[in-house]
Formats: structure tokens, C-alpha cells, sequence
């Protein structure tokens, strides 16, 4: 078998991005380009993978630490795609086998159009074989120029004739080369062109003047070839993405009422018949169950749902986890490994950090409860706030099992409240109660009878 050595392209400004960010970090599907492209790639398990990063390269870099396998080359200054392919002789000048180059800033190639491009290449023993594609709109594509049916060369929007630019097959920008000799044919390339840049697309004529034959491969799907330039076409790729998570989930038995208006991450996984009302974001690492309801506005990010959960309108649950069951919101904001298990409900305007609230455990209404351990079939009252933090750092509180905390009470960190334990409302508990007690710390109430009328009097 051929060694297959891969090289990614990514050393661009990406200007007409008008951004202070490096293109190919911006975000579809929840991840940066570039990181699309790498998971291609590894999929097709190669000898090596190098990255060509110049602009802004150090956030790249740090970008993609990730893949440790990942090598990278700096091209400084950027003088064109041909030069860029140049920088990696030092890396690849002893390999042999075949280099498939990739585009940091086209996300959608499929693994398996690259393995089309690399069994077509080696089978035909051509020194480079071109992705292509037919478009209806070609502007800003190098053109294919063929002669008959062979490709005799590419020649790039800006420095096309009239009729050159009437061609509609499209460079991708995404080729197989045969290593050996590949770097001699990119010295011999020169920047005669409108943008006085060393071209890739000019290794075509410069084989073909050689008396070598150029394959060609067409791929049907032209979403798959599709290069990010601009805010507009990041924003089109992001709504194929989108449509292609949300009609696999639909055909996994996921109902989505509006698949316009719902955001759901490529590395989601939800259940049969749950839900998904509009206007909902699913993001990251999340995993749902079955059976579940997402209603409209909510937003979840790397959380893991259990079966028959309901999630009520316009919560947002980061980093957190609920046990089948479970029903929170509307207006609830669980985050940072809170935990919410089977049967427990958390109501509006709750937010839960840090804080496990156990089996069957209500928090209906209006409360702060972080760096807590809440036990099972404990009843949290309205306005209950945890003061976990003394201003230096963050202290626990434990309610055990049963517990009974009355409405518009602070329980001051360190506590523990015990088994069974009541608190009445409005107390502030800064000491442990001990199982089967009752706290309370309001004073006696004093009543002034007909107070309003005397104040009116004088
Ligand atoms: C390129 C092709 C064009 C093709 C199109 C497909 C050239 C000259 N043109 O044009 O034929 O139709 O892709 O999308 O190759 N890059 C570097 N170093 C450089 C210049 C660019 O690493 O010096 C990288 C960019 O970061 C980008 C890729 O190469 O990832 C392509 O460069 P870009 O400027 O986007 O080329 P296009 O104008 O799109
Ligand atoms: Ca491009």
C-alpha cells in the first residue's frame, strides 16, 4: 500500500472575513474549520498530517493542541498556495507515496470523496489528480480549462478571459500529488499573475508541458467543496451542517417542530420521540435521552439529559446533568456539574452550581443553591440562597434526606442541616441543625393594632 501523507492549508489571512480571528478558527457546527478538515483527515488514518499555519499561527496552534500527531510548518511571508506547499519540503522531502492537500477553510469534504481522489490517483500513476466540480455560480473558483477531454490547465477568476470565466467547472483547491518530484515542479512555478502570488493551480501546466497526464475527479455534491471567504458563506455552510444533524436525528425518530430555528451541535446524540420545540441550541457533548421535551428558547451545552426529562422554556444548562425523569424551568440555569436526579424538579428562576439535589427533591421557585449536596425528598422553599462564598473562597452546604427549608431563608456555608431538619422561613442558619430539629431565627412578631389609622390621624 502507498503511504499517504496529508497537508492542510492554513496560513491565509482570510481578509475578506474582516476579522480579527484567523479564518479557519471561525465556528460551524460548533467547531473551527480547520478542526473539520483534521477529523477528515485522521479518519483516513495517514502517515502524517502537517498543517501549514503563517497568519496569526501561534492561536492556530493552540487552537489544535488537541492533536498531539499534528505537525505543523510556518509560512512567513505568504506568498501564494504553491509556496505554501513548498514550506513543508523540509518535513516531507524524504517521503514517498501520495499527498493529498486539503484546504483549512473547506469543512465538508467527505473521507470517502478522499478516498475516491486517493484510489484514482494511485491507480492511474498521473503525478497530480485535481477535485473539481460543475457550479452554477463560478465566480471567485479557478477555472478548469481542458482540451478536449483532458485538463490542460487552471486559471484563476482574476486572471481569466471572458470566456474562460463562462466555464463552469470549478478547482476545489483539493489535490492528490505523487510525492517524488513534486517539489522540483513547485521551484518552477512563478508568480505571473494578478496577484504576483506563486500559484498551486499552475502545477497543472507545468506536468502537462512535461508530456504528464492530469486526472481529474468531479465530485456531485458541491456542498462538499464549498470554501468559506466571507461571513455569508460561513453562515450558508453553518445552515448545511444544521440541516444534515437535523434530518439524521429526524430519521432516528427525534421530532424537531421547526428545523429552521433549531441549533443542534454535529456531536449530539438525542433519543427517539423527544421533542424539540424551536428555537432551541444543542451544543457540544449533550447527550438526551428518550421520550424527553425541550421546549422553546432553551439552550444546553455539553450535558447529559436521561430519559422523560422535561426541560421548560428558556433554561440554560451548561456542564450539568438530569436523571431520568427530571423536570426543569421554566427560567432555570443549571451549571458547572450540577446534578439533578431522578424524579427531583427544579421550577422558575432557580439556579443550581455545583449542587446535586437528590431523588425526588423540589426547588420550585427563586433560588441560589451552589457548592451544595441536597439530599432525597428535600423541599427547598422559595427564595432559599446558599451563601457559598465568604469572599475568600467557596464553602459547602449538606441538607440531608427529608429536610424542610422554608421559604426566604440563607443558609451561610459551611452548614450541614440534618435529616428530617425543618427551617423556618426567613431564617438565616449559621450553625449545623441537627437531624429532626427546627431552626428559626426571625425575632417574635410584634403587631401594633390600628397603627395605619393613628398615622393618618397625625
Ligand atoms: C484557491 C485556488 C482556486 C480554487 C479555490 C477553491 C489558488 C491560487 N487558487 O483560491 O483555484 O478554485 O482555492 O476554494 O490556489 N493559503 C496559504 N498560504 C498562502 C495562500 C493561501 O496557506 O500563501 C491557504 C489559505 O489559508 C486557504 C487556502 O490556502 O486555506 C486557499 O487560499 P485562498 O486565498 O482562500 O484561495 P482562493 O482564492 O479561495
Ligand atoms: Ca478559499
Amino acid at each position: 500500500m502507498t503511504d499517504l501523507h496529508i497537508v492542510i492549508l492554513a496560513a491565509g489571512k482570510g481578509t475578506r472575513m474582516k476579522s480579527s480571528l484567523p479564518k479557519v478558527l471561525h465556528r460551524v457546527g460548533g467547531l473551527p474549520l480547520i478542526e473539520h478538515v483534521i477529523r477528515t483527515a485522521e479518519s483516513l488514518k495517514p502517515a502524517s498530517i502537517t498543517a501549514v499555519v503563517g497568519h496569526q499561527s501561534d492561536a492556530v496552534k493552540t487552537a489544535l493542541r488537541r492533536h498531539p500527531a499534528l505537525q505543523f510548518v510556518v509560512q512567513e511571508p505568504q506568498l501564494g498556495t504553491a509556496h505554501a506547499l513548498l514550506t513543508t519540503e523540509p518535513v516531507l522531502r524524504e517521503k514517498r507515496g501520495t499527498l493529498v492537500l486539503l484546504s483549512g477553510d473547506v469543512p465538508l469534504l467527505s473521507a470517502n470523496t478522499l478516498k475516491k481522489l486517493t484510489d484514482r490517483h494511485e491507480r492511474s500513476g498521473v503525478p497530480v489528480t485535481v477535485v473539481t466540480a460543475v457550479v452554477d455560480d463560478a465566480t471567485g473558483y479557478g477555472r478548469i480549462v481542458r482540451s478536449g477531454e483532458k485538463i490542460a490547465r487552471i486559471v484563476e477568476h482574476r486572471d481569466a478571459t471572458d470566456e474562460e470565466r463562462a466555464i463552469q467547472e470549478i478547482n476545489s483547491g483539493i489535490y492528490a500529488f505523487t510525492l517524488d518530484g513534486l517539489f522540483d515542479a513547485l521551484k518552477n512555478i512563478a508568480a505571473e499573475n494578478a496577484q504576483r502570488e506563486y500559484y498551486l493551480p499552475d502545477v497543472i501546466a507545468l506536468y502537462r508541458g512535461r508530456g504528464h497526464g492530469v486526472e481529474g475527479l468531479i465530485v456531485a455534491d458541491i456542498d462538499e467543496i464549498r470554501g468559506i471567504n466571507s461571513r455569508a458563506e460561513l453562515a450558508d455552510v453553518g445552515r448545511i451542517v444544521r440541516d444534515r444533524k437535523n434530518a439524521e436525528l429526524m430519521a432516528a425518530g427525534v421530532t424537531i417542530e421547526d428545523p429552521a430555528t433549531t441549533y443542534i451541535d454535529p456531536g449530539v446524540r438525542i433519543g427517539p420521540d423527544t421533542v424539540v420545540h424551536p428555537g432551541v441550541s444543542i451544543e457540544g457533548a449533550t447527550t438526551i435521552g428518550t421520550g424527553c421535551a425541550i421546549h422553546s428558547g432553551v439552550r444546553i451545552v455539553d450535558s447529559t439529559i436521561g430519559d422523560r426529562v422535561t426541560v421548560n422554556n428558556h433554561c440554560v444548562i451548561t456542564e450539568s446533568s438530569l436523571a431520568p425523569d427530571a423536570q426543569v424551568g421554566p427560567f432555570a440555569h443549571l451549571r458547572g456539574g450540577a446534578v439533578v436526579s431522578d424524579g427531583a424538579r427544579v421550577g422558575n428562576f432557580v439556579e443550581l452550581k455545583k449542587t446535586t439535589l437528590g431523588p425526588g427533591s423540589k426547588a420550585m421557585h427563586l433560588a441560589y443553591l451552589g457548592d451544595a449536596q441536597i439530599g432525597s425528598k428535600v423541599n427547598i422553599g422559595a427564595g432559599t440562597i446558599t451563601c457559598n462564598y465568604d469572599g475568600v473562597k467557596k464553602n459547602q452546604t449538606t441538607i440531608e434526606d427529608g429536610a424542610f427549608i422554608g421559604s426566604d431563608s440563607q443558609l451561610v456555608a459551611p452548614v450541614t442541616i440534618g435529616k428530617g431538619a425543618y427551617v423556618g422561613s426567613g431564617t438565616t442558619v449559621r450553625e449545623d441543625v441537627p437531624a429532626g430539629s427546627l431552626a428559626v431565627s426571625a425575632g417574635k412578631q410584634r403587631t401594633l393594632e390600628d397603627w395605619v389609622a393613628k398615622k393618618k390621624r397625625s
